[in-house]
């Protein structure tokens, strides 16, 4: 029986790696100097912390959970997301109890099971941090400058950021009456999860991409003009912090987003090659959801960013640069005799910090050399049993056929001499 991968998901493949290890080195760079730390929670949860935290009415916990029973009969759900999770561990670990701030970030994979697309899959990875115990809007304004700033040190420039509050209980509570009495005439024209939606959270309605809904929608008041006195000024103050740090924002009055836990500020990068699944980040503040969990009342506000999404988007620009995948080193072994002395040679190599290839079976100076020219291999190290007596080895420069003979004792430090430093040395 020939078996392959479950539809949504992908292996990802050796040449691949190089680039989601370049993207997670450069994530933890980057959120260490906003003074972020990793967490890492498991892969599923109760499922109930996702119906409460999520909101038992969203599309995620309607229609897209893997949710299984286990042996136990308890009823457990892949994570679908990364914010629930870490305000359970955050609340469950009582980091509140340090007082201050607390600022977390995570790297792992998801589970939804959506329609698989271009950039849409059932297991997806997303990176996320999360800033807890803060309500000012410089926290919002942070988050946000740090999405831009990670995406520009990625080499991403031409990215927009979409914002637009959604206020809070209160003033929400009056924005959707008004809705739900603008639409409410219009239910049988509305799509099927519209309808749905408009008993429970007319909001969503705003960002139904289906046509006939957009248009009864497209007379909807902006949520601005229902926002309070307190929302108001802290959405003014995010904007003009966000001016401060120079990051380009466009107000969007129909972004609402798929999660409960929302209050004030929502916000979305996209990037607009992608087409329609073109948010690399969404995010926002949750002002209760700490509360909803168990915990105090406590203030919170994060994103999280797709990373198949992220990387499509730089491989539309190049690519990322990945690391090199070229040994440094080939070693190559003329005589069955030095086989042994090869193998301690390259294993020192590498201990050093080389990448040092070598081939595994004694075979003629040509098949070898081909082999590191075929690896793209900066040097090639020959070991000739004569050479090898009077204690010399020959090294030679692949891109030119320059050839050195060297003492046998000196070979780290002449590689130290042409080559870059090894690797682990760097730091
Ligand atoms: P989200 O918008 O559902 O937010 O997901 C964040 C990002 O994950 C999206 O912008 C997208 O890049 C990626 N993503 C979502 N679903 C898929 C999928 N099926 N396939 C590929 N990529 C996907 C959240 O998850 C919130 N927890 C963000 C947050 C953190 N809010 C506050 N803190």
């Amino acid at each position: 029986m020939k078996t392959t991968v479950p539809r949504g998901t992908f292996d990802i493949m050796p040449d691949e790696v190089m680039n989601w290890e370049w993207m997670e080195k450069t994530i933890r760079q980057v959120f260490s100097r906003y003074g972020y730390q990793e967490i890492r929670t498991p892969v599923f949860e109760h499922t109930e912390l996702f119906q409460r935290g999520i909101g038992a009415t969203t599309d995620i916990v309607e229609k897209e959970m893997y949710t299984f029973r286990d042996k136990g009969d308890r009823s457990l759900t892949l994570r679908p997301e990364g914010t629930a999770p870490v305000v359970r561990a955050y609340v469950e670990h009582k980091l509140y109890s340090r007082g201050g701030v607390v600022k977390l970030f995570y790297i792992g994979p998801m589970f939804r099971q959506e329609r698989p697309q271009a950039g849409r899959f059932r297991q997806f990875h997303q990176f996320g941090v999360e800033l807890l115990g803060e309500d000012s809007p410089l926290a919002d304004a942070e988050i946000i400058t740090l999405a831009v700033d990670l995406y520009k040190k990625m080499g991403l420039e031409d990215l927009e950021v979409l914002l637009n509050s959604i206020g809070c209980p209160a003033c929400r509570g009056k924005y959707r009456e008004t809705l739900y009495s603008l639409f409410q005439p219009h239910v049988s024209e509305l799509c099927e999860s519209c309808r749905r939606r408009l008993e429970k959270n007319p909001l969503r309605l705003l960002d139904c991409k289906n046509s006939r809904c957009r248009e009864i929608t497209q007379t909807a008041p902006a949520l601005e003009e229902y926002l309070c006195t307190a929302c108001r000024e802290h959405l003014e103050q995010v904007l003009s912090f966000l001016e401060h740090a120079g990051v380009r924002y466009r107000l969007d009055p129909r972004l609402v987003r798929g999660f409960d836990y929302y209050t004030r500020t929502v916000f979305e990068v996209v990037n607009n090659d992608l087409g329609a699944q073109n948010a690399v980040c969404g995010g926002g503040r949750y002002d209760h959801l700490v509360a909803e969990c168990g915990g105090p009342q406590i203030a919170g506000v994060g994103f999280a960013s797709g990373m198949e999404r992220l990387l499509l988007t730089l491989q539309q620009k190049g690519g990322p640069p990945g690391f090199s995948r070229h040994p440094q080193v080939y070693l190559v072994i003329l005589s069955d005799e030095l086989t042994a002395a090869g193998f301690k040679l390259a294993t020192e190599l590498r201990r050093y910090g080389y990448y040092t290839e070598t081939c595994l079976a004694v075979k003629s100076l040509k098949a070898q050399l081909r082999a590191a020219d075929k690896q793209k291999a900066n040097l090639a190290i020959i070991l000739g049993k004569d050479e090898w007596k009077d204690r010399q080895i020959s090294v030679r420069r692949m891109s030119d056929g320059t050839q050195w003979r060297v003492d046998r004792k000196r070979i780290k430090e002449f590689l130290t001499e042409v080559l870059s430093p090894p690797a682990d040395r760097e730091d």
